[in-house]
């Protein structure tokens, strides 16, 4: 799947954002507090939405008071997303509107559609369509050269009107659509990675990708060791080309059944478990685990890959970064690292800006001065250092 154009109004700092061309590979610059983070957070919130419903989603932001952008309580939160993707063995451009709002001071879910061009003219179709909890889904989709009354139409009442109608219908084979974008969320992966989480002894388990935090990069590691054994020697492989010293990564079982990475330096005879070994090293090894992954997520979202890692790695990450798209995932990145923008082509890059406290998003390449100073051998980094981002958005 990719996510072609993002339209997003009243969510927090993002009050009326449109993004009309999104790359595969999309890498966010701005001052603090430009809403760099909050647009990440809207990946978030919906895959929250999914996984429990919107109610919760809300919750964990405060309230729906806190996530609706500051004087609009009366307005509704809207989130819309076209994006790519097979439905039925067919490469459709769907799109996907959620509208929440308050009713009687309760969070609801106002509206939702689901909706793709069935042929190569007329409107889209409305696939699934609910208010308040109740509405249709087409369950036939898959005879889409049926003229549309021969389209089966099934009635549904959710259980409540907080829960998000791909959710409820998204389980069943038979409404192709919400089930595809259904899994397809639930594969989103929006990193909140701590170093101090991934890093310790592990209870010993199973797992295939690196998880939100980044706890399990033990287990995942003991994994591409055992399964994908190749995989796990290019990052080793390039994790001694990085750090300094480092000769050797295993995950190693302990006695009371945990898991326990241990880092060799070639220095020297023992190795050391993670907990002495830099924060730098075990988020690099963490990124590599991540980017590297045999199974890539439909969309990776990361903020500040930068942050403790040494300047002079930061290109050959942003081109890895970028690589990841190879395998048909997506990938947004922030960053305020002029070393690792040097690394993005300008196409990729935006900016956002604060405007009388609300975000505004701007594609570099839209900018003919950027384009030019590009165009005459400056790096974007130098750009970003030099505040011509800024400056031509005054
Ligand atoms: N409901 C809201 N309405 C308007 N602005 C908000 C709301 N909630 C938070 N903000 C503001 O949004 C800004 C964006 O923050 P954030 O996304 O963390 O920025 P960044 O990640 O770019 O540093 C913050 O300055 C915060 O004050
Ligand atoms: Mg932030």
């Amino acid at each position: 799947m990719k996510i072609e154009s993002l339209k997003i109004e009243n969510f927090k700092a993002l009050k009326e954002v449109s993004l009309e061309v999104v790359p595969e590979y999309a890498v966010f610059v701005g001052a603090n507090g430009t809403g760099k983070s909050t647009l990440f957070d809207v990946f978030g919130f919906l895959r929250d939405c999914l996984i429990g419903n919107v109610r919760q989603a809300l919750q964990a932001r405060g309230s729906f008071k806190e996530v609706v952008s500051r004087g609009c309580l009366d307005e509704d939160i809207l989130i819309e997303l076209k994006f790519r993707m097979p439905i039925a063995n067919v490469e459709r451009l769907v799109t996907y509107k959620l509208c929440i709002g308050l009713l009687k001071g309760q969070p609801m879910v106002k509206r939702e559609v689901l909706s793709y061009k069935r042929g190569r003219y007329g409107s889209p179709f409305h696939f699934l369509d609910f208010a308040h909890g109740k509405g249709y889904a087409i369950s036939n989709e898959e005879d889409f050269n049926k003229p549309d009354e021969d389209l089966t139409r099934e009635d549904q009442k959710l259980d409540a009107g907080d829960i998000l109608a791909i959710k409820g219908l998204g389980q069943f084979e038979r409404f192709k659509a919400a089930n595809a974008f259904r899994q397809l969320i639930e594969n989103w992966h929006v990193s909140d990675f701590h170093i101090h989480a991934a890093r310790g002894d592990k209870s010993a388990g199973y797992a295939e990708h690196l998880s939100v935090t980044g706890d399990n990069l033990p287990l995942v590691a003991h994994f591409l060791f055992e399964q994908h054994r190749e995989v796990f020697d290019r990052i080793l492989e390039t994790m001694k080309r990085r750090v300094p010293g480092i000769s050797d990564i295993q995950a190693k079982s302990t006695e009371d059944g945990r898991l326990v990475l241990r880092y060799q330096d070639g220095a020297f005879k023992d190795p050391f478990i993670d907990r002495y070994v830099s924060d730098g090293t075990i988020k690099m090894f963490a990124y590599l685990v991540l980017l590297y992954d045999p199974q890539p997520h439909p969309l990776l979202c990361v903020e500040e890959p930068e942050n403790q890692l040494y300047p002079q790695l930061m290109l050959e990450l942003a081109e890895e970064f970028g690589n990841y798209t190879d395998h048909g995932g997506q990938v947004f990145v922030s960053t305020h690292s002029p070393d690792f923008l040097n690394g993005v082509k300008l196409g990729k890059i935006f900016w956002l800006r604060k405007e009388d406290g609300f975000t505004t998003i701007h594609r570099a390449q839209d900018k003919e001065l950027l384009c030019d100073l590009v165009k005459e051998g400056d790096l974007p980094g130098a750009l970003l250092n030099q505040e011509f981002f800024e400056a031509v958005t005054l």
